[in-house]
């Protein structure tokens, strides 16, 4: 697990008052972006079907898609949920608050608009201090029961912020930003659906599967694309979290003759590790960026450099391939989907 982010330092970047007024936003049926220790979140509330439709507009995102719901640390999961598998309440005690997200049957009571229409409701108490004081805000609002829907707070198919400026370089003024810090986890939550049964994998990030089978003693069904009953999840869509700049990954030894073959007034970016990178890190009209030998700080870094490299004039961008090991799952994942985005033989 990361270090969590210190209450002091990051709460101290949004005062008393700006959360005062974020909540009573969120109340009034209004969307606020807020940091959430993965990525920011574009929030609203989860309660309202036209809340929840304003996050749809706001992201192009279509409206089959589920969102996320957001608790306070001391919120109620039973509230929103048919019931609390024994297995939900372990995973809630050992990763909450934190990156993980849980997909469970939706209360009758809760709008079916929140889960896309599907039957289940995805939950998750974040960390980051600033997010915990908004949560906790609005949900005072509520009786205690308020939760905040919060997709990623970037286009759909866009690359996810970490940094509010990621958030205003999405949507501009329209949006009333929280700004809590750079996000330490850097990519979205894992999901594990528990909604049917058996625990699988959705969407893999900083809890890794092995932590899970570490709590509930049996490994998650990990996706291989071929189970037609998974809820539906943009995250888990192909193509998805990709930047502008066309981007390929590929192992290293495929990535060289490229580099070799272009043309000799081509700028492209190249992402690799260091210790593979060898001459290419310094070839003329290679913008060469050292990516981190470490899952997590791969992670931490991945989005804000991916936007870094669409601003650095590049016709391509070249990154090499990962090693097919379950550390790097959750990097592999993301890159894979923005690589997918510029695959010609993808539907
Ligand atoms: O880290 C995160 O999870 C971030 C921050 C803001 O908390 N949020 C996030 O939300 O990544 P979003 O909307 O970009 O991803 C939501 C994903 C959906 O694509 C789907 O995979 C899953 O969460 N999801 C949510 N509710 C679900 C449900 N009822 N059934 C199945 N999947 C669901
Ligand atoms: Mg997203």
């Amino acid at each position: 697990m990361p270090d969590q982010m210190k209450p002091a330092d990051a709460a101290s970047s949004v005062g008393a008052d700006e959360i005062a007024q974020a909540a009573a936003l969120l109340d009034a049926g209004q969307l606020v972006a807020f940091p959430t220790e993965t990525v920011y979140g574009l929030g609203g509330d989860a309660e309202s079907p036209e809340a929840v439709a304003r996050i749809y507009a706001a992201k192009g995102r279509p409206a089959t898609h589920p969102v996320i719901v957001h608790l306070a640390p001391n919120g109620d999961p039973s509230y929103w949920v048919e019931q609390l598998p024994s297995d939900a309440q372990r995973l809630i005690d050992a990763f909450w608050p934190g990156p993980l997200t849980l997909i469970l049957k939706r209360a009758a009571h809760i709008p079916a608009a929140v889960s896309g229409g599907q039957d289940s409701v995805g939950l998750r108490c974040p960390s980051h201090p600033v997010a915990q004081a908004l949560l906790t805000a609005f949900s005072a609002r509520r009786n205690g029961h308020g939760g905040v829907a919060a997709p990623s707070a970037n286009r759909f198919g866009h690359v996810s912020p970490t940094t509010a400026q990621h958030v205003r370089d999405e949507f501009g003024d329209a949006i009333h930003v929280l700004d809590g810090g750079p996000s330490d986890v850097g990519i979205e939550s894992t999901i594990i659906d528990l909604s049917r049964g058996f625990p699988a994998l959705l969407r893999p990030g900083h809890v890794t599967p092995q932590d899970i089978a570490d709590v509930l003693g049996e490994m998650p069904r990990l996706p291989d694309g071929s189970d037609a009953s998974a809820p539906r999840a943009s995250g888990t869509l192909k193509a998805h979290y990709a930047p502008r700049t066309p981007l390929a990954l590929l192992p290293f030894d495929v990535l060289e003759p490229m580099l070799a073959a272009r043309a000799p007034d081509e700028r492209v970016a190249l992402v690799a590790r260091a210790s593979r990178a060898g001459r290419w890190a310094q070839a003329e009209g290679v913008h060469f960026v050292a990516a981190p030998e470490d899952p997590h700080l791969y992670a931490r870094d991945l989005y804000g450099l991916l936007r870094a490299l669409d601003r650095a004039n590049v016709s391509r961008i070249l990154i090499e391939k990962l090693p097919d090991t379950i550390e790097w799952i959750a990097v592999n994942d993301r890159l894979g989907r923005a690589a997918a985005a510029f695959e010609a033989h993808e539907t």
